[in-house]
């Protein structure tokens, strides 16, 4: 248990001591075997860097940029070194935002405010969209239409269709988060732009290696702000550009179409604030960190990085066909590989692979869309991809053995039973009490059976029943 406000003080070594305790119960970071949530270059002295050039501006503001100068110069380095490699010009524009959720949430804001007259401003995405959009539209109370896709990829003509007089943005994945393909941007935008509506591509995920992957041969569509009628486009950062967490860029085709993007308020006592982004006061230290990783690693590195990539998502992708009781769902045509079942437990079989040190991310079926098993490849991956096709016929064998998850009968639910003890005893019931989230085979089994409706309330439940402060420490 930890003391966050012990009554005196705790020598350093000891607070560090107890920090590097806590984060050895965490997934590893490094290493190549986390396919998920991490992005990992696997570059020597990158991480040391990072670090130190996080810590000299960490206690900088981002707040005022007359009074540190040298976060503006950093963030307007960033959004150019952005704009060159997605297709941008003299009158591009931009932001640094905390991650691509902010990113989206700011592209549907200044979308919105383009139109203040609208009552009901409405916002037309891919079933395949990131969450992002759904929670842009709730917080910012745009209405979200969801077009189905074909094949995994947005269909324009569908997305046409759904186009209205209300509709203030239109927005598509280079690529996909959850297969990794890239929607037809040109054929998106065309559409867009004929309706005289903005058009956002969210290459969050890939933005930062697709381009290499286009020099490299791979076969993609065009994507970015050289591909007219896109009018805003968000990479990350701490994604494939491998920077520390906490910075994406937002960039806009024109200063003009930026311009709702900023909250400007001097109606109070204090300082008049504007901000372009969503926080006021910002640390430093994600901005000069994601500078100093870009400095360091370079273009010339950055394609290296999407070559190893690249041979790791075909060694990955070749396992999978080689072996029997899965099969690949997407084409791996990015830096993802997406596996569905061929005979196997997905979800026994996510168990079983992590057994053997390979952290896999599941996905639940959704509408047509059967469940899967999602691995985000980074460059760190081809070190070690040697040797995960013999683990994979290894686990599909051991999950074979094990045989499908059987659930006993479940009572009919409803979001509206999920109360905070139904979720405590539920919880036990899945074996998540002692806190080991090793074998989540039940578990994603329930929640894959559960309606959208009723996995968020049981997910909120769980999550809320997790983040409880610590008593009498
Ligand atoms: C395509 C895409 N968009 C947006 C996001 C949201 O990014 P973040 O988690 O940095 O908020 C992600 C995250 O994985 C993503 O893959």
């Amino acid at each position: 248990m930890i003391d966050a406000l012990p009554e005196k003080g705790v020598p350093a070594d000891q607070i560090l001591a107890e920090l590097r305790e806590l984060r050895a119960g965490d997934l590893p970071t490094h290493g190549g075997r986390l396919f998920a949530y991490v992005y990992d270059p696997a570059l020597d002295g990158l991480d040391e860097l990072a670090r130190a050039a996080h810590a000299l501006s960490a206690s900088v503001n981002g707040l005022d940029p007359t009074a540190f100068p040298s976060l503006l110069a950093m963030e307007n380095a960033l959004v150019a070194a952005a704009a060159k490699l997605l297709g941008g010009d003299a009158s591009t524009v931009g932001s640094v935002t905390s991650g691509g959720t902010e990113s989206l949430i700011l592209a549907v804001k200044a979308a919105r405010d383009a139109h203040p007259s609208l009552q009901n401003p409405r916002l037309v995405v891919p079933s395949t969209a990131h969450a992002a959009f759904a929670k842009a539209a709730h917080y910012l109370r745009v209405g979200l239409d969801v077009v189905p896709v074909q094949d995994l990829r947005a269909d324009p003509a569908a997305m046409a269709a759904a186009i209205g007089p209300e509709t203030v943005l239109v927005a598509a994945s280079a690529p996909s988060y959850a297969h990794g393909v890239v929607d037809p941007i040109p054929e998106l935008a065309a559409v867009a732009a004929e309706r005289g509506v903005r058009f956002h591509v969210d290459a969050c995920f890939g933005g930062w290696i697709l381009p290499y992957l286009r020099r490299l041969g791979a076969d993609l569509p065009p994507f970015d702000l050289a591909v007219p009628g896109v009018t805003s486009i968000s990479v990350d950062l701490h994604k494939y550009a491998y920077a520390p967490k906490g910075v994406s860029i937002l960039l806009h085709r024109s200063e003009e179409l930026r311009r709702p993007q900023y909250f400007a308020y001097a109606d109070w006592p204090g300082y008049t604030m504007i901000n372009p982004v969503i926080s006021s006061t910002r640390s430093g230290g994600p901005i000069a960190a994601a500078l100093a990783t870009l400095r360091s690693i370079g273009d010339a590195g950055y394609l290296d990085l999407a070559a190893s990539t690249r041979e790791a998502v075909r060694i990955l992708a070749e396992a999978v066909e080689a072996t029997d009781g899965v099969r690949l769902y997407a084409p791996p045509e990015t830096s993802v590989v997406c596996l569905a079942s061929a005979g196997v437990d997905l979800f026994v079989l996510a168990d079983e692979l992590a057994a053997r040190g390979w952290h896999t991310q599941p996905q639940m079926a959704y509408r047509e869309l059967e469940p899967t098993i999602h691995l985000t490849v980074t460059a760190s991956v081809r070190s070690t991809v040697a040797s995960f096709a013999s683990d994979l016929c290894a686990a599909v064998e051991a999950a074979r053995a094990r045989g499908p998850v059987e659930l006993p009968p479940l009572p009919p639910l409803t979001p509206e039973m999920i109360t905070p003890e139904f979720i405590a005893v539920l919880a036990e019931g899945l074996g998540l009490g002692g806190g080991d989230f090793s074998r989540m085979a039940e578990v994603n089994t329930v929640l894959n059976a559960a309606p959208p409706a009723l996995r968020e309330a049981l997910l909120t439940g769980f999550l809320s029943l997790l983040q409880r402060p610590v008593q009498g420490a």
